[in-house]
């Protein structure tokens, strides 16, 4: 079921859409503007600059069409005022007892009222998608924080999602890494770091075969014979992946991160000559020089595209990275009919998916298909520098993100052991786990993706900066209240909920905003919107904890509002956190 309760936005764009009709504007068929929140209260809690867009093809003012609309505005219980400003905004001033109503509404709903706007919609996630055989890089883990987070976004708006793991397990790689695994094994050292060793085996094959050339036509020869379904090779090879996703499952479990699908590179690979076949029968590629390419549109929009080929096929018959990803959309078409499929990785690569779209929307043009039935994005993102110091030295940027993820939660401990010594070793542990994972997610998602990173450990550390710390130190606060007042989460009243105090006016209308942004953050695939919302809001929350007095509140009426409202918050702060990945704890 869709959630039945409307946004705030919702309420005042419908409203005003009602202004048009009754002013007699209905045909004009212009999709009214949603309100948004004014960036100043004197303006009033939300805006409507809808009158803008009508002047134009009513041949009229902002100014007057906004009056008409004004006019026009049936009454309705959430707004309590409203008027027009400046050169045409439609100020409206809303109601507080509606919005404590609409507030409770929201958080009694089972989606905390936010919109399910993709009920019924499928959207594939492909994230993380590290290599086998290899430690997964920086690259990785921003794919896997920023593109598990547009997973919960998405099925927080109400999409089905899978999230598929597109990981690289086939190539030419493997046949290097059988011929230096049947020489240099180290077996002590496999057996301490797994991945590690076959890391340092395919690093000494690249040198070895410096020296000696002829080692590359071994590792060729494996290649085939694994291809060709070698058992002893199909072993080896279904070993190391194994080994690997062992490793790569040790982070998604701290992470919180989990897959709906882990299909491979080589789970296509039979498709791939069909692939090349089509694309030669239907012209969009062509022979060249013995390999096949295809070429794109002189009129593509982007010149690097119109400049370059992709080689889905090389000359001595291998296939290629983006032939296996045309094969990948095809199969994600057919097996879960998405409405959209969102690729995670860092800004690199985007040559290779405008490559891969554009080539994909031609093959289907030509077999007479709608190159528009799915929605293709590429959401990528900029680097991610690690604090200097000897994380950053000692392990570069292909540290083991383990590695990273103990530092993170060595240095929470710090901090947890002087908050809060009073805790039990186990809890003061437990709790170190979740700030420093929560830490190293939000400091991911608080940049916007495409921004370059820095880790600063003090500063995604502290307890009150736009950090997980912060937001985990709040919604803590809240309930460590309510442990104070013996009052149990769900026993609280929450149509108690009043204004009385500009703090909590403030709190309220932060509270309620949340499914906007959430909504806002999943279209725009800008998990930072959340975090900086969810920030503005804990700020809003500690504000009135601080200076408001909750269980020693004047009268039992306020009291009971003020429970409400901390309830709510723990509400609304705990279900942004969720789909952050970061833990809320009842207790720190
Ligand atoms: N394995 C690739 C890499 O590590 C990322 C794969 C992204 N997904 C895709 N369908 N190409 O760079």
């Amino acid at each position: 079921m869709s959630s039945p309760v409307p946004t705030v936005s919702q309420v005042l764009t419908d409203l005003v859409a009602q202004a048009v009709a009754a002013a007699g504007h209905g045909d004009l068929a212009l999709p009214v503007e949603p309100a948004s929140p004014a960036g100043n209260r004197q303006h009033g809690d939300y805006q409507s600059n809808h009158a803008f867009r009508m002047a134009k093809p009513l041949r009229s003012s902002p100014r007057a069409v906004a009056e008409q609309l004004l006019a026009h505005l049936p009454p309705h219980p959430a707004v309590a005022r409203a008027e027009v400003a400046g050169p045409g905004f439609l100020n409206l001033h809303l109601d507080e007892a509606w919005l404590c109503a609409h507030l409770v509404a929201q958080v009694s709903d089972p989606h905390g009222g936010q919109p399910q706007d993709g009920a019924g919609r499928t959207v594939v996630i492909d994230y993380s998608s590290p290599n086998v055989a290899k430690r997964m890089h920086i690259g990785h883990m921003r794919s896997t924080i920023i593109g598990s987070t547009l997973d919960r976004l998405y099925r927080a708006t109400g999409y089905r999602v899978v999230a598929d793991n597109h990981i690289g397990d086939w190539g030419t790689q493997f046949g290097m890494l059988i011929v230096a695994w049947r020489r240099w094994l180290d077996a002590a050292a496999f057996e301490a770091d797994p991945v590690g060793e076959l890391e340092r085996l395919y690093v000494a094959f690249r040198e070895a075969a410096k020296e000696d050339p002829a080692l590359e036509d071994l590792a060729r020869a494996e290649t085939a014979k694994l291809q060709a379904g070698d058992p002893e090779n199909r072993a080896l090879w279904q070993r190391f992946i194994a080994i690997s996703l062992v490793e790569f499952q040790g982070v998604y479990d701290r992470l919180g991160v989990r897959f709906d699908e882990v299909l491979g590179e080589s789970f296509y690979n039979p498709a791939l000559p069909g692939v090349v076949a089509d694309l030669l029968a239907a012209g969009i590629a062509e022979e060249s020089d013995g390999a096949v390419v295809v070429r794109f549109s002189a009129d593509h929009a982007v010149k690097a595209v119109r400049d370059k080929i992709l080689v889905i096929r090389k000359q001595d018959g291998a296939f290629l990275y983006g032939t296996t990803d045309l094969a990948t959309l095809e199969h994600r078409l057919s097996t879960w009919a998405p409405a959209g499929i969102v690729y995670v990785t860092d800004g690199r690569q985007q040559l290779h998916f405008q490559q891969v779209f554009a080539a994909w929307r031609a093959w289907r043009t030509a077999r007479g298909l709608d190159p528009d039935a799915v929605a293709l994005d590429h959401t990528w993102f900029g680097t991610l520098r690690l604090p200097e110091g000897h994380m950053g030295t000692r392990l570069g940027n292909v540290i083991r993100l383990v590695d990273l993820l103990d530092e993170a939660v060595r240095r929470a401990r710090a901090v947890v052991d002087e908050k809060s010594p009073q805790l039990s070793e186990t809890e003061r542990a437990a709790i170190a786990e979740a700030v420093g994972v929560g830490a190293v997610r939000y400091a991911d998602l608080s940049q916007n993706p495409q921004s370059d990173v820095v880790f600063e450990w003090d500063r995604m550390l502290a307890l009150d900066g736009n950090t997980a710390p912060f937001l985990m130190y709040s919604y803590a606060r809240c309930r460590s209240l309510q442990r104070k007042g013996e009052v149990r989460p769900e026993d609280v009243d929450l149509s108690a909920l009043a204004v009385s105090h500009e703090l909590e006016g403030a709190l309220v209308r932060l509270l309620l905003r949340t499914p906007e942004v959430v909504a806002a953050a999943r279209a725009g695939h800008r998990p930072n919107l959340l975090c900086d919302h969810l920030f503005e809001t804990a700020q809003a929350f500690n504000r009135f904890y601080f200076e408001l007095d909750v269980l020693k509140a004047e009268t039992a009426a306020l009291k009971a509002s003020r429970l409400a409202l901390v309830e709510a918050s723990a509400r609304v702060l705990g279900r942004g956190m969720a789909v952050l990945g970061v833990p809320a704890l009842e207790r720190m």
